[in-house]
């Protein structure tokens, strides 16, 4: 599903600066110190880091640089999530009075404006892999051997390399539900491609992406149903970001059903479509213009070796220990196609931290705690343990919040009221996990991964003097109260 044809590919091109037949037939005649396979986050990072390090690279990307973060994924819905906030900002003003006149939303335009993002963003790293020798070769990789990978594309050629680092991202879960693949079903990449706003959407998953695709097409006036098998909305995260956002949504219109296991979905005769669930023993039908599918990704580990290969996986994903390298010495792994969270930034770090080994080098990024951000309005943001968390591990911890409804910034920009939480540990009084649902918690989450990082306690971020009036402030007084 997630390879189905896609007009945008065609039109842009695909190519990563090509090379004539004999510069390919060049490239792959050298011994490279490191092939990686898959040009995404994890892909052009290690081949920065390995630089760093002397490596002779070679980079494999069967489509464009930047990987599903950069063509489907982040960049993409971040571009498109900040005009509909503006968007949205804009009608509240005007409600007030403060502003006044007809304002026009202008899709086909913003996805223009969203293309040339990918563009500029793609010929960054074009850009890098030329500044830092990497050669770039088109092309679809399968390792054959410890050493040798064959290159699939418009010709096939062998290159060999002393080590692989694979980090081929992953793929859309498409649910094993009849009529997934009716006219007007679309996975979260296709749905980005359309210039097209439904008036009735249903949404089917309540994690990450279909919450971020219910802020933003209920911010476009699209009246959105979440459909989510769960008990709850983004069921990973703290219990109480769950209820608050699923709060705010429904104010917004968005209609949220949990425990609601989607079977089928089905055509009517007026050509919209009938999401039928079960919600409590009950048969119920989400009838809509669209369905948008968000039930998962999952590791794209298929087809990227041969039998002679065996790399331990488990459940599709790429097993490693905590350097990044496989079960087979010298053969890597990084980001999306090793499971776990399945975000760019830890993709990145997990990248650097293999390159680093197979320089013989300690690890540089500290793994322990990765953030994990949901771009709904308010932001949500979390690193660390939770409330529940800490509980299941026996660990005794100190739950400070704050409400931001006491916040100047956010009361003067009319923000949603969120809250800043902080777990520490009871005695230590050591920073161990935070949960921010506010304004900007997507940017000011760091803040208390620098102070888990380093093991500071409440006291330590306490002593920080934040520039009022800033949202930042919010969390001084979390730590303080
Ligand atoms: P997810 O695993 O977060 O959520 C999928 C949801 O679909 C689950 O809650 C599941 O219970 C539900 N579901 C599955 N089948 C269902 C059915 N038949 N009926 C009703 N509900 C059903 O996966 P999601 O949201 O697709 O995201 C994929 C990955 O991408 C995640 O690992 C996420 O962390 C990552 N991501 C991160 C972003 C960020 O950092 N802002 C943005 C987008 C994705």
């Amino acid at each position: 599903m997630e390879t189905r044809s896609n007009e945008y590919v065609k039109e842009t091109g695909r190519r990563n600066g090509n090379l004539s037949s004999a510069e390919r037939k060049e490239a792959m005649e050298q011994n490279y110190d490191l092939a990686i396979i898959g040009g995404g986050p994890a892909g052009y990072t290690a081949a920065i880091e390995a630089a760093k390090h002397g490596f002779k690279t070679v980079l494999i990307e069967k489509d464009r640089l930047g990987g599903t973060c950069l063509q489907r994924g982040c960049i993409p819905t971040k571009t498109i999530l900040h005009s509909v906030s503006l968007y949205a900002g804009v009608k509240r003003e005007r409600e007030k009075g403060i502003f006044d006149g007809e304002i026009q939303f202008h899709m086909e335009r913003l996805q223009e404006h969203k293309r040339n993002i990918i563009l500029q963003l793609q010929e960054g790293i074009s850009t890098l892999m030329k500044k830092n020798r990497v050669q770039v070769v088109t092309g679809t990789g399968v390792l054959l051997d410890r050493h040798t990978v064959l290159v699939k594309g418009e010709e096939e050629n062998k290159l060999s390399a002393e080590k692989v680092l694979i980090a081929a991202g992953s793929q859309t879960v498409i649910p094993k539900i009849p009529g997934h693949n009716l006219k007007n079903v679309f996975t979260s990449s296709e749905l980005l491609e359309k210039e097209e706003i439904f008036p009735t959407l249903t949404i089917i998953g309540g994690g990450v992406i279909g919450m971020e695709f219910a802020a933003l097409y209920s911010g476009l006036g699209c009246q959105v149903t979440v459909l989510e098998f769960m008990d709850r909305i983004l069921g990973n995260m703290d219990r109480e970001i769950s209820q608050n956002l699923k709060m705010i949504m429904k104010k917004r219109g968005v209609e949220i059903h949990t425990g609601a296991k989607v079977e089928e979905i089905k055509e009517k005769p007026d050509g919209r479509l009938a999401c039928v669930y079960q919600e409590k023993e009950e048969k119920r039908e989400s009838v809509s213009d669209g369905v948008l599918l968000a039930a998962g990704r999952r590791p794209a580990a298929e087809g990227l070796f041969t039998h002679e290969i065996f790399l331990e996986t488990d459940r599709g994903r790429i097993l490693t220990d905590e350097n990044g390298q496989t079960s087979i010495t010298g053969i890597y792994a990084a980001g999306d196609v090793t499971g776990g969270g399945m975000l760019a930034h830890a993709a990145s770090a997990q990248a650097v931290n293999a390159v680093c080994h197979m320089a013989g080098m300690p690890p540089l990024m500290d793994l322990s705690y990765i953030p994990s951000c949901v771009y709904t309005e308010p932001e949500i943001a979390c690193i660390g343990l939770n409330q529940d968390e800490a509980k299941k591990r026996g660990i005794e911890v100190l739950v400070k919040k704050y409400p931001m409804s006491g916040n100047g910034k956010t009361v003067l920009s009319g923000e949603e009221r969120g809250f800043v939480k902080v777990i520490a540990e009871r005695k230590s009084h050591r920073i161990l996990g935070a949960q921010m649902m506010c304004a900007r918690a997507t940017d000011m989450i760091s803040q208390f991964s620098a102070a888990a990082v380093n093991g500071w306690s409440l006291e330590d971020l306490g002593r920080i003097v934040y520039p009022h009036p800033t949202f930042s402030e919010g969390i001084g007084e979390a730590v303080r109260d």
